[in-house]
């Protein structure tokens, strides 16, 4: 073969190759990411850093630009990264934005957080509503509040919506909901909403799994009718200043993986029909005001569980720790700090085996074999072990 020919070989290989990646991005919604862009930038933002690699050149394939990503089958847009949008603001001369958008957002952990006061204008735009078969967004850390939420439903197919981080603020209603009905996912954590909990304004969301309002300003209760959601597998409310005892129509939402209920202000029993939640891996109901005891049939039922957190409640009554034996998926494992009144025994049956490797054990101030005064045998067979907190506990005191 002549090097000739060899060259033109190569040379059509790559215009095939060049025709294959240009067919999978579909030209009506290369159109409306650019439009988008051209719009981002008209708002006053760096949209060339925002978006370098959307370039206008005809040849250039949407589904390879940054933030975007196709269906490799279809060549549809099915996902947008728009999150983080914060830093590619203008700033003139006589607006003094670098401090609250260009330099560093502190994020102490106890709650200060300084978001963003303005963000791309999603909310504004049109030309997205392009991307027919738009699945995921991700519009988390800016600055968007609920008005955008309304635009956010006429994107027909989406699913997943990420608006963890944001500025939603006041209760949220259904109007801001009325659209977004197809919904898998809704992830809200870290916003200003406050009201109740919108859980009658999600009554027709049949298809939603993952529910995040944690890390926000919600009162009252859980209602009754929240086991109406009965396609959820994810429900975290934790961090709000929810009160009052849970409903026994949680215990319908019978596919629940994770339940995270922590730093609220509920109270009274953990309603015994929770063991009917036999799918539940993640259970947190740590720094609440819960009391009475923890029955067997609900640590039985915790079977699956990898990770538990009875901390910083009531809880008081006696049991042993070999009643987790079976729960072979533990890791995390923690009953801080039970006021002192739940009394845990780790020797009880003599020599018991657990199927379970543990990262993290907390069993501080929880009277902890207070009657043998042993340091826990079990911990011998534990080899994953990452943080062990066995501190307030008056029984090594003689040793
Ligand atoms: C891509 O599209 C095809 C055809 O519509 C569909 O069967 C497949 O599930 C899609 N893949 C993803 C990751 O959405
Ligand atoms: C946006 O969020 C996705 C998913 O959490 C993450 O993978 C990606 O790195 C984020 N992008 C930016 C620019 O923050
Ligand atoms: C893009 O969206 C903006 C905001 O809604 C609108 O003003 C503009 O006309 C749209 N551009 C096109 C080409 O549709
Ligand atoms: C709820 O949030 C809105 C908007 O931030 C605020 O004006 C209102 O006072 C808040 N209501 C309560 C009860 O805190
Ligand atoms: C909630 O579920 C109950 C039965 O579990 C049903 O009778 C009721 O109509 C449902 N309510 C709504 C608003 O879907
Ligand atoms: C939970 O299971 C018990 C039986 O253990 C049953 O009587 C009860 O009706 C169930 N509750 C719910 C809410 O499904
Ligand atoms: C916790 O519940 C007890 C009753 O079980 C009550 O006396 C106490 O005031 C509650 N504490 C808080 C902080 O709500
Ligand atoms: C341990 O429990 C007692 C109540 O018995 C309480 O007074 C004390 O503050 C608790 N200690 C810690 C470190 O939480
Ligand atoms: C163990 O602790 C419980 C709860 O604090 C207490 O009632 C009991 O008397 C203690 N038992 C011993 C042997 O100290």
């Amino acid at each position: 073969m002549s090097p000739k020919f060899m060259m033109l070989i190569l040379l059509a290989m790559i215009l095939a190759l060049q025709f294959q990646v240009l067919k999978s991005c579909v030209e009506e919604e290369r159109v409306g990411l650019l439009q988008f862009k051209e719009f981002v930038e008209s708002e006053g933002y760096d949209a060339d850093h925002l978006f370098p690699s959307w370039s206008g050149d005809p040849l250039s394939d949407c589904c390879s630009w940054e933030r975007v990503t196709c269906n490799s089958s279809t060549g549809r847009v099915i996902q947008l990264s728009l999150n983080n949008t914060r830093k590619y603001r203008r700033c003139s001369y006589d607006s003094n934005c670098g401090n609250n958008m260009g330099g560093v957002i502190f994020d102490n952990w106890e709650g200060e957080f300084q978001r963003p006061r303005e963000t791309i204008p999603v909310q504004d735009s049109r030309n997205l509503s392009k991307l027919k078969e738009l699945k995921y967004l991700y519009l988390s850390w800016n600055a968007m509040n609920k008005d955008s939420m309304k635009f956010l439903g006429s994107l027909p197919s989406l699913v997943y919506l990420d608006l963890s981080l944001n500025h939603l603020e006041g209760p949220l209603s259904s109007v801001e909901l009325e659209n977004l009905k197809n919904l898998k996912v809704l992830n809200l954590y870290r916003n200003y909403l406050n009201g109740t909990l919108p859980i009658q304004e999600l009554m027709g969301f049949s298809n939603l799994e993952i529910l995040d309002l944690s890390y926000n300003n919600l009162e009252g209760s859980i209602p009754p009718n929240i086991g109406n959601l009965s396609s959820l597998k994810a429900f975290s409310v934790a961090r709000n200043l929810l009160a009052a005892s849970l409903p026994s129509g949680l215990c319908q939402l019978k596919r629940l993986q994770e339940l995270d209920l922590s730093q609220n202000y509920f109270e009274g029993i953990l309603p015994p029909c929770l063991s009917n939640l036999t799918f539940i891996g993640l259970l947190d109901v740590s720094d609440n005001n819960f009391s009475g005891t923890l029955s067997a049939s609900l640590i039985h039922s915790l079977t699956f569980s990898w990770y538990l957190d009875f901390s910083y409640n009531h809880f008081e009554g006696s049991f042993s720790l070999s009643s987790f034996k079976t729960h072979s998926k533990l890791e995390v494992l923690q009953f801080a700090s039970n006021n002192g009144k739940l009394q845990i025994d780790t020797e009880n049956p003599p020599g018991w085996f657990p199927s379970f490797q543990l990262k993290v054990l907390a069993l501080s101030n929880c009277s902890l074999n207070n009657h043998t005064n042993s340091i826990p045998n079990f911990l011998r067979h534990q080899f994953h072990l990452q943080i062990v907190d066995l501190s307030h506990n008056k029984c090594w005191c003689k040793r």
